[in-house]
């Protein structure tokens, strides 16, 4: 993978990253397709109107259905999906633990049954390789360890220990397949844990950033804790991190959060907010939320946003949304999440000009202005 860091603005970066599918330039918000698909678009949609270059989707959803191999028969995601940009799938230790009926982390993998059937199943870090081996995407994760806040000391150190010792176990193996042919064109990123403790995220981020992977991730936020001490913990963290290789926090969040931990130092996000909100009536803009269900947007000729240069919002008033998502019409759901996608895109795509121009605080005072008035 060929990583570039183009300027910084103070700890802020902005980078590109070139896969063998696409050119991410970074802040980058990764949409989320867990199955494979954004909910509600199209890939046409995805490519060509919002103009995203990676997306994220989920080994553990792929591999329960339609399974891992018959994706690769079917072209890999790229193939299977027509989404030809990169795609990040995530190992599935997340998923496991937070959709399955019964997941039981142990010392060499994760048992889970499949929310699906009900079926027993058993994640390794070298399974989830193959898995991903078979999905084709161009950065995957490893399979981590992590624990629901608030934990115990205790389980928190369990967690970075079988994470690291995963880790080192899973990057082997990769570099060996990489070897012998399979995945060279694929990235894999490992994944600090360690909750909301600076001592154990300290000792889970040098160990791990001493192995040779392509990337890395802090894992384990936005799980209940408070924004400070995401943010504090964000900031403690990175310091630990190399500069040269990209930084990806998983499962981040409100737009508040990007704006702060881009402050932070990091290039990398994903998060269902976006998508999952707009199908639940609440739409982002640039002075921030609105809930398009409210009886005041009956007969409200303007766009969502005055700002904002989506199609939804080039096309429709907030009127016709209002009435669209009031009777539930199907067409609702693509208008939202095409003007909520639109909207964290276009956020990072203006923290990437303020980054190259160096005035990234800048940016963000205005940011939280515009919210104010
Ligand atoms: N998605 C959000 N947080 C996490 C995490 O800590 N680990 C993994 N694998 N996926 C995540
Ligand atoms: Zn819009």
């Amino acid at each position: 993978m060929d990583f570039k860091i183009d300027a910084t603005s103070k700890n802020a970066r902005a980078c590109t990253i070139k896969t063998a599918h696409s050119t991410i330039k970074t802040p980058v918000f990764m949409p989320v397709g867990t199955l494979g698909s954004i909910k509600a678009l199209d890939m046409q949609d995805v490519l060509e109107t919002l103009g995203a270059d990676i997306i994220l989707a989920n080994t553990y959803h792929m591999y329960l259905r339609p399974g891992d191999k018959t994706v690769a028969k079917m072209g890999k995601l790229h193939g299977f999906t027509t989404f030809f940009k990169s795609f990040l799938t995530d190992s599935g230790g997340f998923q496991a633990f937070s959709l399955s009926d019964i997941s039981k982390p142990k010392a060499d993998g994760i048992e889970f049954r499949s929310h699906i059937d009900g079926s027993k199943h058993f994640f390794t870090p070298k399974k989830v390789i193959d898995i991903q081996n078979n999905l084709g995407s161009d950065i995957m994760m490893v399979l981590d360890d992590l624990v629901a806040l608030p934990a115990s000391q205790e389980r928190i150190k369990l967690s970075i220990e079988r994470t690291t010792e995963w880790a080192r176990e899973s990057i082997e193996y990769f570099r060996q397949k990489q070897e012998s042919g399979i995945g060279v064109e694929q990235n894999i990123f490992a994944i600090i844990q360690g909750g909301t403790d600076k001592s154990f995220r300290e000792k889970s981020a040098k160990e791990l950033c001493e192995l040779d992977f392509d990337g890395f991730a802090i894992g384990g936020l936005s799980v209940g804790e408070l924004n400070n001490e995401m943010y504090d913990t964000v900031e403690h963290t990175t310091q630990f991190m190399p500069k040269e290789k990209p930084r990806y926090l998983m499962g981040v969040g409100t737009p508040e959060d990007l704006i702060e931990n881009i402050d932070r130092g990091i290039d990398m996000f994903d998060c269902v907010m976006p998508t999952r909100n707009a199908r639940n009536g609440t739409l982002f803009t640039s002075f921030g939320k609105l809930n398009i269900k409210g009886a005041s947007f009956k007969e409200d000729k303007t766009p969502i946003d005055p700002e904002c240069r989506c199609l939804t919002c080039q096309r429709y008033s907030r009127a016709y949304l209002n009435h669209l998502f009031r009777s539930r019409e199907i067409t609702y759901f693509r208008l939202a999440t095409l003007h909520n996608l639109h909207y964290y895109l276009n956020l990072m795509r203006e923290a990437r000009e303020a980054i190259l121009e160096d005035r990234y605080d800048e940016f963000k005072s205005e940011f939280y202005k515009k919210r104010e008035a």
